[in-house]
């Protein structure tokens, strides 16, 4: 597919983890819905323009219809379309359904001119560590195949490498050797970003660029050992994908969101 724009933004928001009322889903957290709106307010006034919003998982704290509901109308904001993706802290057929059922992209496929954006689903039931299924790697493969054209920007909730924190890194993707692989098949796989792991991570993979994201609600401490926060902003990613197979990318932290009194 051929256009004349040279340039497709993106907007990456991930972790909101809402619960099933506005306000803290534990003692000395900030309140879930207004860390998610003060993140959506900076993204209308800096990237209110951007072709397409990435949710990557984590959606809601309390996994149920009502609580979805609430997100897509906060999401509902951004004029952008959207691809949303679950995290282990959802129930992917709830969030399917509420996405889908308001319209809005699940996990697939999304082109955005030369580029093809796939929704991988990470979910493994019962645990909070990921792993992507040889259903989804073949169409993952199949998706790239169909695009023969296309430059590739993957997006999953689960990190695909270990992230230099050791209790973070027992949660990361089983199998995420076996998915780098199968990206690294296909050289036109740019880059690959994701959730679950709250704080923010560049780092090469050969030609792939990973990249890591800020949850809208707190953030881990980087190559903490064992679990801590980091009362530093909220963020989100914005990624510039160019016509040439570049990627520019940029995490933007949102004044406001720090959060105080967070539990030792
Ligand atoms: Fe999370």
């Amino acid at each position: 597919m051929t256009t004349a724009r040279n340039v497709f933004t993106v907007v990456q928001i991930s972790d909101p983890h809402l619960g099933l009322q506005p306000g803290p889903i534990r003692t000395g957290y900030p309140d879930s819905d207004a860390q998610l709106a003060a993140v959506l307010d900076d993204a209308l006034r800096h990237q209110g323009d951007a072709d397409l919003a990435l949710v990557t998982g984590d959606l809601a704290e309390d996994p149920v219809p009502a609580v979805y509901q609430r997100l897509i109308g906060h999401l509902a904001r951004l004029p952008a379309p959207m691809l949303a993706l679950a995290g282990n802290h959802d129930d992917r057929g709830i969030a399917r359904d509420a996405f889908v059922g308001a319209g809005h992209g699940f996990e697939g496929e999304r082109v955005l001119g030369d580029w093809l954006v796939i929704g991988l689903d990470s979910c493994w039931p019962g645990h909070t560590a990921g792993w992507v299924q040889k259903p989804e790697l073949e169409r993952l493969a199949d998706s790239i195949e169909r695009h023969p054209g296309h430059w590739v920007l993957v997006a999953v909730h689960h990190p695909l490498v270990r992230v230099g924190s050791r209790w973070l890194d027992r949660l990361t993707l089983t199998n995420g050797d076996e998915v780098l692989a199968a990206l690294a098949r296909h050289p036109r796989v740019r880059a690959c970003i994701f959730g679950h792991i709250h704080q923010g991570y560049d780092a090469m993979h050969g030609s792939i660029r990973l990249l890591g994201c800020p949850s809208t609600l707190v953030q881990f401490l980087p190559e903490a050992a064992d679990f801590a926060l980091e009362p530093v902003e909220s963020g989100y990613r914005v990624l510039r994908l160019h016509h040439d197979g570049s990627v520019e990318t940029e995490l933007r932290r949102v004044p406001g969101t720090r959060p105080t009194g967070l539990p030792a």
